[in-house]
């Protein structure tokens, strides 16, 4: 029995190293349920449309469906002497059906069959996803609920800026994933388009009824236009494109988080489960999940330049060009999945070193914003209390000296606006209890938003 799809006009064999160097089966492997499943609505519409005997329709099926169940059982043995999975497939039915696995193929071409079958792919995946991030989010909501009040100093440039709640700052990161969530679902719009029955490119003369298969395979659309639809990879792009800016977030996370565990910042502790030591330096004790959180981002960035670089001039319709979309696409997958996982599992288990977040806060140039706003309420304009505090804090730095420990007279020699209450300013808690702005760090804000977070994830 051949092992191609396509002997009928050829006399010679494959050259040496042409099968390796073609075949995507390595990789397309992952496609194999997909494959199945398309192939049995397939076949169930040709039957019904009478364009195979329906009693043929029916022994397809139930092979399928008898591989189907190998596959699931994980008995199915891949065989890499095929150029892809619907190769080796096709093959296995017509060692079960025998010669009525021919008719299968009837109306349709790999072109549409493999990207019915990637489309079905991404379907599951994203769904898979967002249920990994709405885990990562819930696991983020804990930490943040576990150190509600916690003040810690918050960063602009890296530098000491404002005194800001630790949940406030988990929260963001909860607000970054939902937006992550948003453009999965966003993506899987045009993810959930049916092409199967644009053929290789032209569509087909039997009378097929791809409505019929939309339904049995679930999906909302029709692709419209038969070309396009064997061309078309902007929907890889796209997940590519949202898992890169989840890749980005994570990174983004993971270095927050590397920083923080520092000896110099030393505001969180990440358990030891989510760290490896080091060979030579018995002490050590290093954050590699997160490292290698921001380091794969570069891969995944890469996978998307591959693909976008794949179609760059690449004439339509189908051309062989577009079997590289595959690896790019599954292992970004892969690789995200598995981060989000790591993630969920070292937030459940952070902890933060209060005492530290108290001794940073002891800086109290960080109550500076503060200080100018205070002096605003008093009937300054804001550019010259930026320039009184710019000044009370110079001279304290020249000084060595704190501002709460300035009385007020020295106070008044940068404003006369300067009242006793200033120094209920100078403190942490005051610094974030008194921000007003709707989405800004006050507590009672940050409490409202984890109430609304509980309802919007469930907890
Ligand atoms: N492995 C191929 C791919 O992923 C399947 C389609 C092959 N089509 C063809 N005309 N050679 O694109």
């Amino acid at each position: 029995m051949a092992k191609k799809l396509w002997g009928g006009r050829f006399n010679k064999a494959l050259a040496k190293d042409v099968l390796s160097f073609t075949s995507s089966i390595n990789i397309d492997k992952t496609l194999a349920i997909y494959d199945c499943l398309g192939s049995i609505a397939h076949a169930k519409m040709l039957g019904k449309a009478k364009i195979i005997p329906a009693k043929d329709a029916k022994k397809i099926v139930k092979g399928l469906k008898s591989i189907l169940t190998s596959l699931k059982k994980g008995t199915f043995k891949v065989d890499k002497g095929f150029e892809d999975i619907h190769s080796n497939i096709q093959y296995v039915l017509t060692k079960k059906i025998g010669k009525t696995a021919g008719r299968l193929h009837t109306a349709r071409s790999r072109n549409d069959q493999v990207v019915t079958d990637t489309r079905m792919y991404c379907k599951d995946t994203i769904d898979a996803l967002i249920r990994s991030i709405t885990l990562l989010q819930k696991s983020v909501l804990g930490a943040a609920k576990k150190y509600v009040t916690l003040v810690i100093p918050g960063y602009t440039h890296l530098e000491h800026a404002q005194p800001v709640l630790f949940s406030h700052l988990l929260l963001a990161y909860i607000e970054m994933l939902e937006r992550d969530k948003e453009r999965l679902e966003d993506t899987r719009k045009r993810i959930d388009v049916l092409v199967l029955g644009s053929g290789a490119l032209t569509g087909t003369t039997l009378p097929i009824d791809r409505n019929y298969v939309k339904k049995l395979l679930g999906f909302k659309y029709l692709s419209r236009n038969s070309i396009d639809a064997v061309s078309d990879r902007d929907f890889i792009v796209e997940f590519l494109g949202a898992l890169s800016i989840i890749s980005m977030h994570l990174s983004r996370i993971a270095e927050d988080m590397i920083l923080y565990g520092t000896k110099e910042f030393d505001l969180i502790e990440i358990d030891e489960r989510f760290c490896t030591g080091s060979s030579l330096m018995p002490q050590k004790k290093n954050p590699d999940v997160l490292e290698l959180i921001r380091g794969k981002t570069s891969q995944i960035y890469g996978s998307l330049v591959s693909v976008l670089g794949m179609l760059k001039g690449l004439p339509l319709s189908y051309n062989r060009d577009l079997q590289l979309d595959k690896e790019p696409l599954f292992s970004s997958i892969e690789t995200i999945n598995e981060e989000l996982k790591l993630l969920a599992g070292l937030f459940a288990s952070i902890k933060i070193n209060k005492k530290n977040a108290g001794k940073a806060l002891k800086d109290e140039t960080i109550f500076a914003t503060d200080i100018a706003e205070y002096l605003v309420g008093k009937g300054i304009a804001f550019r010259d209390a930026h320039d009184i505090t710019g000044k009370l804090v110079k001279y304290c730095e020249k000084h060595n000296k704190n501002i709460s420990t300035l009385d007020i007279k020295e106070l008044n020699k940068f404003s006369k606006c300067f009242k006793k209450d200033i120094f209920a300013r100078l403190n942490p808690e005051s610094s974030v209890r008194l921000k007003k702005s709707i989405g800004s760090t006050n507590p009672v804000f940050v409490k409202k938003q984890i109430k609304n977070w509980n309802k919007i994830l469930k907890v």
